[in-house]
């Protein structure tokens, strides 16, 4: 938008003045970039590096951008510094993927004052002023949650035994992101529906393999199998994976159900061999729809608020080795 406004001021001065512009552009103008500062949460899971590929691929230099790259590290200290660094740099659009939702109004204020309109991805953010940022990008998380909430509501009544007890163990993802808060809430809300459910731990896997393996296998070591395995995120669910590979206890087909989220071709393909139950896609590829949104704004429109982007559950039944190969996560 600065940018429209300055090329509009820079014409109507030479107008004023006389000197009409050569229309000719020189090799300078001609590769004038449209700078993108990208603050990104981590590269805690398959799903996370995805998404920056995806970014970095859309926001390419060849499709006419400077893409500046930040890692947070699951810090939101992290994202403040990044952001306010974009922001001395003068940059033309800030992308943010929030590790959390709440936290955010000093900040996104700060680029507000500096003119610099913010492109949310991913994850929500609370704010008081919706005016705070101009678009999001991201999934339904609670409607996919709540979609997988009730194929395990539907498994559990075709067994041979409906009404008995259901132990759900639940591996969270960073506790106050939007995957973790809706995820969670759906799993809740479809425990106090169901009499026979009892969620008998939570435990903070942060969205990496590492801390739910450790996780999963302390609680395994004072506790009973669980009859269900709710987690998070595939990254979270190859750590539990690997802690009941440990104690030897079977999951998937014939053992403990397997729910996950993300669809990563590494669970579509567990999940096609039986190991995991069901896989609740998360779309990563935001990096087409930010694109189309900063165009949007170069050209003087106003995009979209919230768009969402296509999701679906998936099944050992509906993964050929066609869908395998064409997946680009
Ligand atoms: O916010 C999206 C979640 O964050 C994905 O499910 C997870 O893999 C990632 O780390």
């Amino acid at each position: 938008m600065k940018r429209l406004i300055l090329l509009f001021l820079s014409f109507t001065l030479l107008l004023l003045s006389g000197c009409m512009p050569d229309v000719r552009q020189t090799p300078e103008e001609e590769t004038t970039l449209i700078t993108v500062g990208f603050s990104q949460v981590g590269a805690e899971s398959d799903w996370r590096v995805a998404n920056t590929k995806s970014m970095r691929e859309s926001l390419s230099e060849e499709n006419g951008f400077e893409l500046l790259f930040d890692n947070a590290r699951q810090k939101q200290e992290n994202q403040f510094k990044a952001i306010r660094t974009f922001i001395q740099q003068d940059v033309d659009y800030i992308v943010l993927a929030p590790v959390t939702e709440t936290g955010w109004e000093s900040v996104l204020e700060e680029a507000r004052a500096a003119d610099i309109p913010v492109i949310i991805v991913d994850r929500q953010v609370e704010v008081s002023d919706p005016a705070l940022y101009t678009s999001w990008v991201g999934s339904d998380f609670r409607k996919t949650a709540d979609e997988a909430v009730a194929w395990l509501a539907e498994t559990l009544d075709a067994r041979e035994e409906p009404d008995a007890q259901v132990q759900i163990l639940h591996l969270q993802g960073t506790p106050g992101s939007t995957a973790q808060l809706q995820r969670s809430a759906a799993l809740e809300a479809g425990a106090a529906r169901h009499e026979t459910w009892t969620i008998t731990a939570q435990l903070n896997g942060d969205f990496t393999q590492a801390k739910a393996y450790e996780e999963t296998r302390a609680y395994l070591q004072g506790n009973p199998v669980p009859d269900v395995v709710y987690c998070e995120n595939d990254n979270m669910c190859f750590g539990v994976m690997q802690a009941l590979d440990e104690r030897g206890i079977a999951y998937g087909t014939g053992g403990v159900t397997l729910i996950t989220f993300d669809a990563v071709r590494t669970a579509l393909s567990y999940c096609r061999d039986g190991k995991i139950d069901l896989c609740a896609e998360c779309n990563p590829l935001h990096g087409p729809r930010v694109r189309a949104i900063i165009e949007q704004l170069e050209r003087g429109e106003t995009p979209e608020k919230q768009s969402y982007v296509p999701e679906q559950l998936f099944t050992a039944g509906q993964i050929t080795d066609e869908l395998l190969e064409s997946r680009i996560y």
